[in-house]
């Protein structure tokens, strides 16, 4: 088995450590992976989108996003793990399965139906998918040339269901009572580290999120996983952000994605740029209510593209958002609000009720 699945399945054991050398290494790390990134962007902004290689480039392109996430995971400040954002279920469902079919062969089929037409919740992504994962590896494990089928349908007003169901060996009654117990594993030694630990881990993670899972299985008819999400439910807002357009500067896409389906979630329209160039473009030919933009960026990084705007005297209330060094611009007066990250939602919002 890969080594990312390895790391899914010992996270719990996992202690994040505090040290600052820790901290400097996955700082370090993390810039590495992010000039990778960079480098595979350019890389496909110069071959034909036709070009077999494309694919590829996505693929290496998920499996460095992913140790992304594991460096953020061991990093003490990792706090984007543990922070909650608005995030669109069905967009993480997507995501897992695209991992798990570049990580496992092909032998398994995923069919996957998206019911809901609602489907935001207050999630942290990285957790979720990883449940996720986990339950489609345990399938895979259950039985080689397994089918799953996902489904996401909404059961109440509040409620959004995703279910996992494989046609694999199935679970006896005995051991259905024990598969949620930390330790619990019927595979043979020879399984990798951390045996037993999947599914606990997996309910750990679903009811951190005020969600339930339950398990339905029988020896030969397959099991079948249904978990429960409350729905996100916009509350009232004290103000209506209809008609408002943001322009977004990020660009870790990952980032950028969550941001986009926090501001899509207050009906706000986004134009999303992945550097200062970007965004200059967009004001070209839009006149955004507010713009949200990464202090370090490629290409232009947001300092820069500021100058520019103000230099163009465009009144446009602009936010800047940084993961550190936030004091240093607090006396720029080209900047609206200073925002660090990882921001949540509450924060987001608060800043759009007085800005927009
Ligand atoms: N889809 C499945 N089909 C059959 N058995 C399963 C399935 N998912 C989980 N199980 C059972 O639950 C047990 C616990 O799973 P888990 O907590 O992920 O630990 P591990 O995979 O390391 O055994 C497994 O050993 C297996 O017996
Ligand atoms: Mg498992």
């Amino acid at each position: 088995m890969s080594s990312s699945n390895s790391y899914i399945l010992s996270s719990k054991t996992t202690q994040a450590k505090t040290n600052t050398d820790l901290q400097k290494i996955t700082h370090d790390l993390n810039n590495i992976l992010n000039n990778i990134l960079n480098g595979l962007d350019s890389i496909k902004d110069n071959i034909d989108s036709n070009n077999v290689a494309n694919e590829l480039l996505k693929k290496v392109k998920s499996q460095a996003q992913l140790a992304s996430e594991i460096i953020c995971e061991i990093s003490d400040s990792s706090s984007i793990k543990k922070t909650k954002n608005v995030v669109s279920l069905n967009k993480i469902v997507e995501d897992s399965i695209y991992l798990f079919n570049v990580e496992e062969n092909k032998n398994q089929k995923i069919i996957y139906t998206n019911n809901c037409e609602e489907d935001f919740i207050l999630a942290n992504y990285t957790e979720i998918k990883r449940a996720i994962l986990n339950i489609l590896i345990n399938a895979k494990e259950a039985k080689i040339d397994t089918y799953i089928s996902i489904e996401l349908n909404q059961i109440s007003n509040n409620n959004i269901e995703l279910s996992i169901k494989d046609n694999g060996p199935g679970i006896n009654s005995d051991n259905l009572l024990k598969i949620f117990s930390e330790g619990f594993s019927t595979k043979s030694v020879d399984h990798p580290i951390n045996k037993g630990l999947g599914l606990s881990i997996v309910k750990e993670i679903i009811e951190e999120h005020n969600g339930n899972i339950s398990v339905d299985s029988n020896p030969g008819n397959g099991t079948l996983f249904k978990i429960i999400f409350p729905l996100f439910k916009k509350e009232k807002p004290k103000k209506t952000f209809n008609n408002k357009t943001i322009i977004i500067a990020e660009d870790d896409q990952f980032q950028r994605e969550v941001l986009k389906d926090l501001l899509c979630s207050l009906n706000i329209k986004t134009l999303a740029a992945a550097n200062g160039e970007e965004v200059l473009k967009f004001l070209n030919s839009h006149y955004p209510d507010l713009i949200i933009i990464d202090k370090s960026m490629p290409i232009m990084d947001g300092l820069e593209c500021i100058e520019i705007i103000k230099e163009k005297s465009l009144n446009i209330p602009i936010v800047l958002t940084s993961g550190s060094d936030i004091e240093l611009y607090k006396m720029n007066r080209n900047i609206t609000e200073i925002l660090r990250k990882p921001y949540n939602f509450e924060m987001i919002q608060n800043i759009l009720e007085r800005l927009l």
